[in-house]
């Protein structure tokens, strides 16, 4: 749950620095700060389609850290194609490694659950890569509800698994999850533009971070089968501040996800047999 690259407080664009070629609003861009000063533009100027004014007010955006995929309504995650409604937390490519250890643990007719599913990005790729599977979503927030289900997804408002259909339970094969792991005392070292345009509800994990994680872990043997495949994001130490709660509730094989810098990205477990 990393942040966007977004960088703080740029400049406005005069109207002379606008210009709808790729190399000036690169430019315009670099000098703004944004890292990924090319691909952005890119980005902008396919989603104007040559309308100048349009252009204007996408860079104008853009210039106060609104992030890029709530301007352009699309990004890609595991090379599938994601609409982002403003509101609705950006998927990140962070995120793909446990996604694709999900597409793994998800037989081609087999039933997977991803809770916090936020645009239903996760749930979207599972369906992607396993159209003969069942694969139900939930979020609390109702824009992503709604933006999860313009994406294809079997998707339900409401707390974790409560809105799920109960016809589920015992039965899932994966249950995945992006929550809220930041904790609180850690929310204000976010990037500073974060709150400006999302919601602490995406972030918030309680005192240690691990209140939403410790839930999931507690209500998923309600659903998951016996060999069923736990798969949650986390960060930080949490992998070893949750070894107990994943040994007394009767999950083995635990394994920490590491990313190719070395640090802990997610654990995968699996429901006792
Ligand atoms: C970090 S975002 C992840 C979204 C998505 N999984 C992704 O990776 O793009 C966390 C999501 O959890 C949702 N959320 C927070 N608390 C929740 C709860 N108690 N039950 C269901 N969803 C919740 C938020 O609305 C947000 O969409």
């Amino acid at each position: 749950m990393l942040d966007l690259g977004r960088q703080p407080r740029f400049h406005r664009p005069r109207d002379r620095d606008l210009a709808l070629d790729l190399e000036a609003l690169t430019a315009l861009l670099s000098s703004a700060g944004f890292i990924a000063a090319q691909e952005e533009a890119d980005q902008l100027l396919a989603r104007a389609a040559g309308d100048v004014e349009l252009l204007r007010s996408l860079v104008e955006r853009r210039l106060t850290g609104e992030p890029l995929a709530w301007i352009t309504g699309r990004v890609s995650f595991c090379g599938v194609e994601i609409r982002v409604d403003p509101g609705v937390y950006v998927p990140r490519w962070q995120s793909e490694l446990l996604a694709r250890r999900a597409i793994d643990r998800l037989p081609a007719t087999g039933a997977a659950i991803d809770v916090c599913t936020g645009t239903g990005a996760i749930a979207r790729t599972l369906t992607t890569a396993r159209p003969g599977a069942r694969v139900v979503a939930s979020d609390i927030d109702e824009r992503a509800i709604a933006c999860a289900a313009a994406n294809g997804v079997e998707a339900y408002q409401g707390d974790l698994f409560a809105p799920l259909p109960r016809t589920l339970e015992g039965r899932v094969d994966v249950v995945v999850g992006i929550v809220p792991y930041v904790p609180t005392p850690a929310l204000p070292l976010l990037q500073r533009d974060t709150f400006t345009f999302e919601s602490p509800l995406s972030y918030d994990g309680g005192p240690d971070g691990t209140e939403i994680l410790r839930r999931v872990l507690t209500e998923s043997p309600r659903f998951l089968r016996r060999g069923g495949a736990l798969l949650l994001e986390l960060g930080g130490e949490q992998a070893d501040m949750l070894g107990d709660d994943l040994a007394r509730l009767g999950y083995r094989d635990v394994t920490v996800l590491v990313d190719e810098d070395g640090h802990e990205r997610g654990v995968e477990a699996t429901l006792g047999r």
